[in-house]
């Protein structure tokens, strides 16, 4: 009888890499290491690719996801303006179903019964993972080596070390860092003191906001909630978040300290920087602004912060999920136009607006002479509408609870 398989979410880091023995170790199984490309950059992914190999998978490769994950799932967050707690750009959130749908295609692919993750059993990742894994191919299993297998730091060391794996054991980053191409996440160490202040080495995707270059002027055009062009030019979902990062970074935009709710209860602190996106969303929201009948655009701020939620605790594949990106979609259909930004000193900030689909009228809203708004109305609305209140506050008087 040949071997179980068992398909892994390979980084490329130690630990994934010790897993790949370690899981044959301990349960039997062939090994298949996919690591997917979220537009995470470093290190070459081939030479990662032959890494697996060398630690003893029995195959191993990389998917070119970095369109797929930006055109799938940070092209929805920006539709929803997804925001945690309204700060976090839900960029780990938002990769881990991508990578668990690229998961499950190779263990299909390769007739593995068993999914395996490089995650703790203290965070939000596990969480993801698994239930993404799941929704996709209900008959697999996951299992978490470093938390179900006992695969310690020291331990993974150890093994590496008397195995020599091609794998670096003594460059210990003191941050566990999690990056694509929406943001990037950083943790532990010394930012788990909560008054410690992030030092300069924990930001890469931005410079310091306090000594910016000269404001940088930036015109965003969206169709139906999508940007598909930056001052004029045509550009692709993943074109235009790293242009706006390479762009909002160079001012420092999208640095965010915050202590988060992780969904497993554990309040943790978390450094993020994320400037594509926080200009994007920003420039999103103003042309909502514009262009979503109020009482759309006010329900949908609940809708979004409820996306967000679903996705931060795992839930991408869920029927509500789904529910709410049809309503997302809906109120999508008139968000046509072009935004006007400055980005300086870390901040985007909006100075222009223009669309042929807005609610924006000019002669409605003018204090100019000749203006089309009949204010002799506005008299007997305000009668009608401050009726209850009226009504109320007599009732209140009679019986000695007035103000
Ligand atoms: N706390 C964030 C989240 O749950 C970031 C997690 C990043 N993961 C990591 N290994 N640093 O989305």
């Amino acid at each position: 009888m040949s071997k179980d398989r068992v398909v892994l979410a390979y980084s490329g880091g130690l630990d994934t890499s010790v897993a790949i023995g370690w899981i044959g170790e301990q349960t039997g199984s062939e090994v298949i290491a996919v690591a997917v490309d979220v537009g995470q950059g470093g290190e070459d992914l081939q030479v990662i690719r032959q890494r697996a190999l060398g630690c003893g998978a029995v195959e191993a490769y990389v998917a070119d996801a970095r369109e797929e994950f930006a055109t799938e799932y940070c092209m929805p967050a920006l539709k929803a303006n997804g925001m945690y707690q309204k700060r976090y750009p839900l960029v780990s959130a938002l990769s881990r179903p991508l990578i668990s749908k690229h998961l499950v295609k190779a263990a299909r692919e390769f007739d593995a019964t068993t999914v395996a993750h490089g995650c703790t059993g203290k965070g939000n990742d596990q969480v993801r993972f698994e239930v993404s894994i799941t929704s996709i191919g209900p008959d697999l299993n996951c299992i978490a080596p470093v938390r179900d297998l006992a695969l310690t730091r020291d331990v993974a060391i150890e093994y590496a070390n008397k195995h020599s794996l091609p794998i670096e054991t003594t460059k210990h980053n003191p941050f566990s860092i999690d990056q694509n191409v929406w943001g990037r996440a950083i943790e532990t160490g010394f930012l788990e003191d909560i008054w410690n202040a992030p030092t300069k080495d924990v930001y890469n995707y931005t410079d310091d906001p306090t000594y910016p270059p000269l404001p940088d002027e930036v015109e965003i055009e969206f169709k139906q909630g999508v940007p598909v062009a930056i001052d004029g030019r045509p550009l692709s979902p993943l074109q235009i978040i790293q242009e706006m990062n390479r762009r909002a970074g160079a001012q420092g935009i999208g640095r965010i300290d915050i202590v988060e709710d992780r969904l497993v209860g554990i309040k943790s602190r978390e450094i993020y920087e994320a400037p594509g996106a926080i200009a994007l969303i920003a420039a999103h929201e103003e042309l909502e602004n514009v262009t979503v009948e109020r009482e759309q655009a006010r329900f949908k701020k609940t809708v979004d912060q409820r996306w967000a939620e679903l996705v931060y605790d795992g839930q991408w594949f869920s029927p509500l999920k789904k529910s709410l990106d049809a309503f997302v979609d809906d109120t999508q259909y008139y968000v046509n136009g072009t935004i006007r930004m400055t980005l300086h000193g870390g901040r985007a900030v909006v100075t222009g607006r223009k669309t042929d689909s807005g609610l924006y009228d000019f002669n409605l809203a003018t204090y100019e002479t000749g203006d089309t708004f009949d204010q002799s109305h506005s008299r007997g609305f305000i009668e009608i509408y401050g009726l209850p209140a009226k009504m109320s506050a007599a009732r209140d008087e009679r019986f000695g609870r007035g103000l």
